[in-house]
């Protein structure tokens, strides 16, 4: 184990080292964390010597490595993301930690709910800080929400819908489409953001009784090369049962034609005893609110909600629908400055997971089943 001081970070500044530098790498990680004031990108991880090489020159980062052993030990950033296929984020976040790195890691933290566990204990026992990248948690939208929930401004939630709706075609999607390498298909790469979203807006999913279904065998590449066929669910519904007594209503798909290309469809909507209210993606600096007898009208996100408190991001600059996802990194950055847990956590990562393991299971047996561990 690493001798690195647990203690805050107080001359500000933190080195960051990037493993997996593939499309959310670039899209959400690299630049959130690159316009933080202090931040440095201390070096660069992936097997893909290709990629490593040309992410090397856009960002123009002197380390690039791709053994993660070697990585760690010559690099020695202070914090790591981990942004790889969802088979190596166990194997990767056990010799970050073990490193003295703060972690946040993509989702879903692990492959099953047992190695979460395992994850959540080796990273409180490390001291460092540990993060899950459930994104959707920043979106302006559901930070209003959140606070209107928690102000008591939606009464009790009795129930509520999530859907993510979109339409990627039938053409291979590389690891995504096999069980070794990413658990499940789309409960692991959709359902388990709206898993945890739901789980912090209204309290620990109970039970769970869930359908799954593959739809096609995704044989061909895009330039036409043939590959395996897909072994995980296109397709995946469940009704859930939360703690307070409330229900939800969940449905994700990657085949949902009418949802693409840019149609992207993602709801999340809480019925309450006092109001209704409804987060859209693709509507990211509004919401939808009712009361009793009264449609549904848009009401925009106030500005304290925009971005978090302190984030060195301009809510209105660039698209809204991809640069909310800086935040991320601006939470784990100021959770290693202050010396405070990240939030979503890896605690977060293994209640999300306790879930989505329930709902195969569920769909497996074609039953009822409970959640470990609520
Ligand atoms: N939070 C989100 O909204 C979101 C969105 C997309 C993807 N993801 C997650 O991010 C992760 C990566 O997804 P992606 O779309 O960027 O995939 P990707 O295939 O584009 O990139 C993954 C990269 O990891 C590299 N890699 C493989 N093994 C490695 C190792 N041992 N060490 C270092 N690098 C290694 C690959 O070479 C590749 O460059 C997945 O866990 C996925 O579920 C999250």
């Amino acid at each position: 184990m690493s001798t690195k001081s647990t203690k805050p970070n107080s001359t500000n500044e933190v080195r960051v080292g990037l493993i997996g530098v593939g499309g959310i790498c670039a899209g959400v990680h690299y630049p959130g964390l690159e316009r933080i004031p202090g931040v440095e990108i201390a070096g660069l991880c992936d097997p893909n010597e290709t990629l490593l090489q040309q992410r090397q020159r856009e960002w123009e980062i002197d380390n690039i490595y791709t053994d993660s052993e070697a990585f760690l030990a010559e690099v020695q950033p202070d914090a790591v993301v981990i942004a790889t296929p969802n088979v190596m984020h166990r194997p990767l976040i056990l010799q970050a930690l073990a490193a003295g790195c703060h972690v946040l890691c993509e989702k879903p933290l692990g492959m099953t709910y047992a190695e979460t566990v395992e994850l959540v204990e080796a990273a409180r026992a490390s001291g460092r800080v540990h993060m899950t990248a459930f994104t959707y948690r920043f979106v302006p939208g559901m930070n209003y929400i959140r606070h209107l929930l928690r102000s008591g401004e939606l009464g009790e939630i009795r129930h509520a819908r999530f859907q993510r709706l979109q339409d990627w075609g039938p053409a291979a999607i590389g690891w995504r489409q096999y069980k070794a390498m990413a658990g499940s298909g789309e409960l692991g790469d959709m359902g388990i953001h709206r898993i945890d979203f739901a789980q912090d807006l209204m309290g620990p999913i109970v039970a769970v009784c869930a359908a799954t279904k593959q739809w096609e065998e995704r044989t061909q590449t895009r330039d036409g090369q043939t590959v395996p066929r897909q072994d995980v669910e296109d397709w995946v519904a469940w009704i859930a049962e939360f703690k307070s007594g409330a229900t939800g209503v969940f449905e994700m798909g990657k085949l949902t034609k009418g949802y693409g290309p840019n149609g992207d469809h993602d709801l999340a909507e809480l019925n309450g005893t006092k109001a209704s209210a409804v987060y859209r993606l693709h509507t990211p600096h509004e919401i939808l609110f009712g009361e009793r007898q009264q449609p549904y009208h848009t009401r925009p996100v106030p500005a304290e909600f925009l971005t978090r408190p302190g984030s060195p991001r301009d809510p209105q600059e660039g698209d809204p629908i991809r640069t909310f996802r800086y935040d991320q990194a601006w939470e784990f950055i100021s959770a290693i400055r202050e010396g405070r847990d990240a939030v979503p956590s890896f605690y977060d990562g293994m209640r999300a997971q306790a879930v989505a393991d329930a709902i195969l299971q569920s769909a497996a047996e074609r039953r009822w089943v409970d959640v470990p561990g609520v």
